[in-house]
């Protein structure tokens, strides 16, 4: 991929920002992009949601399924080993991703939630009655309901950091909500409503102070920049396949080594065992150990794809080219009347919740879909958020790397057209 340097001014208006890379060739490389919807271009502003897929990722699993498909780790055959390679590379690729120390910390699941609930049951196994785990009020459901699903059982006190006006985490409250009684801090490293990018390297800084591990719930951040799991020191990192411009279903926990290799199975099957009899079982080691059953093959070498991709383009320049829309995106939308924005931390990814007056967000999201224009409406899964924004849902525009700053005058024309309409 040749990705020549081009300023916004070339593809629209916000041209006191610079794109690293050439978006219009990059949008080429996504074929749902090209497609109409009621008639119009579609401009899909819901990557936090799912992120659309680049050919790369789409034409590998093509391949493999009509090259060389066969179940992986149980064939002493040509395509089972060869694909097992294959699998295998994908968990190096992953690892180098995140700058993992080995390969061996890159856990495979379904998606981020499985990843929490791992956790949750593996390394939760050992909280007792009075142990504390520390979430926020950011968090998607995923990393909320398994931590009462744990309270239910163990007896453990969840905690839950505040966050401030412009949607911050309240730093001040969560040092004061440390104690030796603290197991782990749960927390997103983005919010997918706010977007907010919480200070994650200090956190876990605090967190360890005080006895404490830490997982990332990295969901809404492998996308949109470098994350490098040594230099955050971060005990669990999760992410997610689909929101990578990968597939569905294949999703990644990082686990530091010392702490996998003492955490019993989560799901018990094929694969993730040494030896079998009615008497007892005994256990693969990490990462195996959590992959019961055949796993998500086709999904992962996907995965593999996704993340060349994105590496072929480049963190830095992703995240420089979705700065520039973020910023233009919140200059443009606070130019409507009645508009407000919800959450304006400093440190922010391109995401951007808001509310019109008067306007239920589902009203908003129907009419801006006949300009052609998908954006999420509802609670984002983060009711206790909506509780504490005093809303009951909301409109979320999420940017990828392929959008483009006359995408955000669509949606902005779109939005003028909800008022007009009700007036
Ligand atoms: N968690 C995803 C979102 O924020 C589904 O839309």
């Amino acid at each position: 991929m040749g990705f020549a340097t081009e300023t916004l001014a070339e593809i629209g208006p916000g041209s006191n920002s610079t794109l690293a890379f050439d978006v219009a060739r990059v949008r080429e490389d996504f074929p749902v992009l090209q497609q109409e919807v009621h008639g119009k271009p579609l401009t899909y502003l819901d990557s936090g949601a799912s992120a659309q897929k680049p050919r790369a990722v789409i034409d590998a699993m093509r391949e493999i399924q009509e090259t060389c498909y066969a179940n992986v780790h149980r064939g002493a055959y040509y395509f089972s080993q060869h694909l097992t390679d294959r699998y295998e590379g994908v968990r190096k690729t992953v690892a180098a991703f995140l700058n993992a120390a080995s390969d061996q910390e890159i856990v495979f699941t379904r998606n981020v939630t499985e990843a929490i609930n791992l956790v949750a049951h593996s390394f939760g196994n050992g909280f007792a009655a009075g142990d504390e785990v520390i979430i926020t009020e950011m968090e998607h459901h995923a990393n909320i309901v398994p931590w009462q699903l744990l309270r239910d059982r163990a007896g453990i006190t969840l905690k839950v950091v505040p966050i401030a006006e412009d949607g911050s985490l309240q730093m001040e409250a969560f040092e004061a909500m440390l104690s030796p009684r603290t197991r782990l801090v749960a927390m997103t490293h983005t919010s997918n409503v706010l977007g907010t990018v919480n200070p994650m390297k200090n956190i876990i800084r605090l967190a360890h102070k005080a006895g404490a591990r830490v997982l990332v719930d990295g969901a809404q951040s492998a996308v949109h920049g470098k994350v490098d799991v040594r230099e955050l020191d971060a005990d669990f990192y999760a992410f997610t396949g689909h929101k990578l411009y990968g597939p569905n279903a294949i999703g990644v926990l990082y686990g530091k080594a010392e702490l996998l290799k003492e955490m019993p199975p989560f799901l018990g099957g094929g694969d993730m065992i040494r030896s079998v009899s009615f008497a007892e079982t005994t256990f693969a080691d990490p990462p195996h150990r959590f992959e019961a059953g055949t796993p998500p093959i086709v999904e992962t070498i996907g995965l593999g794809a996704a993340i060349d991709y994105v590496n072929a383009i480049g963190h830095d320049a992703i995240a420089a080219h979705e700065a520039g829309l973020l910023a233009y995106a919140t200059e443009r939308l606070q130019q409507i009347e009645g508009l407000t924005i919800h959450g304006t931390a400093k440190d922010k990814a391109a995401i951007v919740s808001f509310s019109l007056d008067g306007i239920h967000p589902h009203d908003i999201g129907t009419i801006v879909d006949r300009e052609g224009v998908a954006i999420r409406v509802g609670h984002h899964c983060a009711q206790p958020l909506m509780a504490c924004l005093g809303v009951p849902a909301t409109a979320r525009a999420s940017f990828g790397l392929y959008n483009t700053p006359s995408e955000v005058d669509v949606l902005a024309r779109a939005l003028e057209k909800v008022k007009d309409l009700f007036g």
